[in-house]
């Protein structure tokens, strides 16, 4: 029996163990979900176990356990790391889903619950990969080691600590990575850059305490007020972003890749129809492509303060709050930009208020060469799984691991996504095409077996 019977023949039983791992809300933003975490984690390692590991670790953090696993049984063979999460987002708001969030569910082709794209579905196809070569050929063809954190959607902090501590532990000729989306239905692709993305929180102070707006409105700030005024100054009429320096240090792309970027097979109107915006608004001069990966933004991602209740309430709240974030390119410096921010910020305020800013996170933007013959194999892999030849791309989200790899092992990092962008990630209704799960499997499944003659 060849790779690919040997995977077909099992669909049924590779989906339903998905959901068996779907099921576990390891959502790692929330306290209360610490049990599930460790639960999923005990997953992950007991099914890197059955996969034929021989060598399995939970390793505790000072937040969330990793899951370390190794096969070094092929000798003159490549080694690869294998980088995953088994964390999710949160669920909420739980009235949008249209079956529950942690209750997996199949319906037209796709596989419905939270993780099934970001990351635990992606997760699963190398998982079932590796084990499908096992279980055939009784040994992996080469080298692997598996990396899986629970911590990524919440900034990846023990992660970095663990990879600081071990690098000639996790030392390898090339980083694989299944976290990031394929262009569109049908198209595979590999993705050769990501922007870096840096987390604020503002917190602006106006009066010592809640006041009555009518005994006090009028002769005194109001903080919401100042915040509304202070984001509505942070872009310009072409929706650059306003920052004195924000821009100064952004490598421009070659004619040639923005040539290739904007030769893909990709439609601004099918991106319109997944968005469902009434109208759209992006940096001058750039296309929608341009935009979406190739350039820095500043995104106000919530904002808070005074009441929001039933009813009405007639104050001047203290406080006012916002969180919002920059996405970075390549050549910008997240530090850098993080001060510059922070001093734009300040000057523009008003005496009225006091600022509270905090950096909560920063990180690198990515962007490589794909020249290395691994991405060869994984081109020739991908064609095996899914009858088409595989597109290069960039994407616009944040995967702070990536970065950190490939600056500490200036290895190839091979990222090669099974989700699509209309998949909700990160919202209501997340889901997975089946289509990519099942052929999923097989390219990897190939891959990996193909890395051996490299
Ligand atoms: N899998 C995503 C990153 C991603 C999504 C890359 C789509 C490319 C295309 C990851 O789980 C994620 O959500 N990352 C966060 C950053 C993190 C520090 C919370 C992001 O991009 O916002
Ligand atoms: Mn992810
Ligand atoms: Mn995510």
């Amino acid at each position: 029996m060849n790779l690919t019977e040997f995977i077909e023949g099992r669909r049924n039983e590779h989906l339903a163990e998905l959901c068996e791992f779907l099921r576990i809300p390891s959502v790692s933003a929330k306290s209360e979900h610490k049990p599930d975490i460790d639960r999923a984690a005990h997953w992950v390692a007991e099914k890197l176990r059955s996969a034929g590991f021989p060598a399995v670790e939970i390793v505790p953090t000072a937040m969330h356990p990793l899951v370390y696993a190794e096969s070094l049984e092929a000798p003159g063979k490549p080694t690869v790391l294998f980088y995953g999460h088994y964390d999710v987002q949160p669920a909420e708001p739980l009235d949008l889903w249209t079956s529950p969030a942690f209750d997996p569910q199949v319906r037209n082709g796709n596989i419905y619950g939270r993780g099934t794209a970001d990351d635990k579905g992606q997760v699963h196809i190398h998982l079932k990969a590796l084990e499908s070569l096992h279980k055939l050929h009784g040994k992996f063809p080469i080298n692997v080691k598996v990396l899986i954190e629970g911590e990524e959607e919440v900034g990846s902090v023990s992660l970095w600590q663990y990879v600081q501590k071990n690098k000639e532990k996790l030392q390898a000729d090339a980083l694989v990575v299944s976290d990031t989306s394929m262009l569109g239905k049908g198209v595979p692709s590999i993705t050769y850059g990501l922007r870096g993305l840096n987390y604020y929180q503002v917190e602006l102070t106006g009066p010592a305490r809640d006041l009555h707006s009518g005994v006090y409105g009028g002769a005194v700030p109001n903080p919401l007020t100042v915040l509304t005024e202070l984001f509505a100054k942070l872009h310009d009429k072409n929706f650059r972003v306003t920052v004195p320096g924000f821009y100064d240090d952004v490598d421009s792309i070659p004619a040639a890749e923005r040539k290739a970027l904007n030769g893909l097979p990709w439609k601004v109107k099918d991106f319109q129809r997944a968005v469902g915006a009434p109208g759209y608004c992006g940096e001058k001069g750039f296309t929608v492509v341009e935009q979406l990966w190739t350039r820095p933004t500043l995104e106000l991602n919530g904002v808070w303060g005074g009441y929001q209740g039933e009813g009405a309430k007639t104050v001047i709240p203290s406080k006012a709050y916002a969180k919002f974030s920059t996405r970075l390119v390549p050549g910008q410096k997240p530090e850098k930009i993080a001060r510059l921010v922070e001093k734009y910020i300040r000057s523009l305020l008003p005496k009225t208020v006091h600022c509270k800013f905090e950096v909560l996170s920063t990180g690198k933007p990515w962007a490589a060469t794909y020249t290395a013959p691994i991405f060869q194999v994984a081109q020739t892999a991908l064609q095996k799984g899914f009858g088409k030849k595989a597109v290069f791309i960039r994407e616009g989200g944040s995967i702070p691991f990536v970065t950190q790899m490939h600056d500490t092992f200036k290895v190839p990092c091979v990222l090669i996504g099974f989700g699509l962008p209309d998949e909700n990630a990160h919202a209501p209704d997340e889901h997975l095409a089946l289509e990519n799960y099942h052929g999923g499997i097989k390219a990897i499944a190939h891959f990996y077996e193909d890395l051996a003659s490299l």
